[in-house]
């Protein structure tokens, strides 16, 4: 945060006020008004944080214009094809790329973290089996705090430091034994000789009947997903990460709030909603009905992974992933399957289209990931949960940077508030 000098005036019942101006080293200028209400008496009024910085971060930076997402400075179209998903996570973690041996260090610090305390099998036990994996994960996340006593005290830099790598190793644990769970199959352990994607497909798609070898390319694919979706700013799950540990909750606590804040269809329930609608809609010759639907003002239908609050030009995740997708679905030799050919005549339809052309609704990157892990053979409901895993690095990076911020304070935002004023209490028989 540069120190300008520069200031910006209020002008407000007749007074001024000189607000601090600060200048990033990319992105717009950021005016504080942390002091505003102390002066002036009144708040601000920001729902959906569109115009509001709610921390000062080092880790990712988005031109939403530009289309250009940059882990620690780097763009995520040479990390995705250059790097893999742990070493993203190094450099999420600790800013900087690591050299051979602090990657070989990390890599078996996170594969020798993947199991789950045993005693955490009846704890997925007890849901129902037609339980959604999120439900689980939330849940099974959230105990972790239960399972891991020596890594909750955050202001112990160890054990912040262990929680992260534990959070990071077992989250494909977790998610494989919600997904293995809800079919009935028996939980399969982790194998430290493979790498952090192909573990996690051998985990999902295994039996103890047979040998599984994973495919390359689709481990391959697995890791794009992984490292495509790792961090992206201060986006609503990230952001949930950040007020629920600004009280001083558990990293665990936190994380599972996070994963709660994921699974809403207009955030990571994107691909699993994106699915679901190539379902509902089943032919191409149904797309126009839905492109209508979707422009019609009274309608409240939207076409799930298009759009994007911050993006608007084409998502750079979106553009790597569409070529994983042909690479995947050519593969697997399931390119004319019906459902993924509404994804692409939709696709072509919403690009020509004059309403998402000026809107500047494009494809974003749940369109592509849905359609990689259908053709994976995921079902809908694990679509989030991969998401969730993927996204753990983000948020334990971002919770990391917070708790070392000595300005850190917590979240407590304020209110427009509309409502009664003061009113006296009327008995009951007499209302
Ligand atoms: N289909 C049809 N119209 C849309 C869509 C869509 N998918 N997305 C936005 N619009 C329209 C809105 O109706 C609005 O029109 P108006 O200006 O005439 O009122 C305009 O585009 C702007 O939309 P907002 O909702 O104001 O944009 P916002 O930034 O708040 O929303 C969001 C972004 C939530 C992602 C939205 O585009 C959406 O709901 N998309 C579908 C869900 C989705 O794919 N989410 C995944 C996001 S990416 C991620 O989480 C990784």
């Amino acid at each position: 945060m540069s120190d300008t000098k520069r200031t910006a005036t209020l002008s407000f019942d007749g007074q001024s006020f000189d607000l601090p101006v600060y200048s990033p080293t990319a992105g717009p200028d950021v005016i504080d008004i942390r002091k505003l209400y102390g002066q002036a008496g009144v708040f601000t009024y920001d729902p959906g944080f569109t115009s509001t910085a709610s921390c000062d971060s080092t880790i990712t930076f988005i031109d939403g214009d530009k289309g250009e997402l940059l882990h620690r400075g780097y763009p995520i179209d040479q990390l995705a094809e250059k790097s893999h998903y742990l070493e993203v996570c190094f450099l999420l973690l600790y800013g900087y790329l690591p050299t051979a041996t602090e990657l070989e260090d990390f890599e078996e610090r996170v594969t020798h973290h993947t199991m789950l305390h045993e005693q955490m099998q009846y704890f997925f036990r007890g849901f129902r089996r037609d339980a959604h994996p999120m439900a689980i994960m939330v849940g099974v996340v959230g105990a972790m705090s239960a399972f891991y006593h020596d890594s909750t005290d955050i202001t112990d830099e160890w054990q912040r430091e262990v929680a992260s790598i534990r959070l990071i190793a077992k989250m494909p644990t977790i998610a494989a034994w919600a997904y293995k769970y809800s079919i009935g199959q028996p939980f399969v352990y982790p194998r430290n000789d493979l790498d952090y994607a192909s573990n996690f497909l051998r985990m999902c798609f295994a039996v103890p009947a047979e040998e599984y070898e994973v495919n390359p390319i689709l481990a391959r694919a697995m890791d794009r997903i992984l490292t495509l979706h790792a961090d992206h700013e201060q986006n609503a799950s990230t952001s949930t990460v950040r007020l629920a540990s600004s009280s001083g909750a558990n990293p665990f606590a936190c994380i599972a709030a996070g994963i709660a804040c994921l699974w809403g269809p207009a955030h990571g329930g994107a691909n699993q909603a994106c699915l679901e609608m190539l379902k509902e809609i089943g032919t191409p010759d149904r797309i126009p009905e839905f492109i209508d639907r979707a422009k019609d003002k009274d309608d409240p239908f939207r076409l799930m992974g298009f759009g994007h609050r911050v993006y608007k030009n084409t998502d750079p995740r979106a553009k790597v992933l569409k070529q994983s997708a042909d690479e995947v679905l050519e593969l697997l030799g399931v390119d004319n399957n019906p459902l993924l050919q509404v994804a692409k005549e939709l696709e072509k339809v919403a690009l020509n289209d004059p309403y998402f052309v000026e809107k500047k609704l494009f494809p974003n990157v749940d369109f592509y990931s849905g359609i990689i892990l259908e053709a994976m053979g995921f079902p809908t409901s694990m679509f989030t949960p991969v998401f969730a895993l993927s996204r753990t690095v983000g948020w334990v990076s971002q919770w990391k940077e917070m708790i070392a911020d000595p300005q850190n304070k917590i979240g407590r935002p304020r209110q427009l508030y509309l409502g009664e004023t003061l009113r006296d209490y009327v008995d009951i028989e007499d209302r």
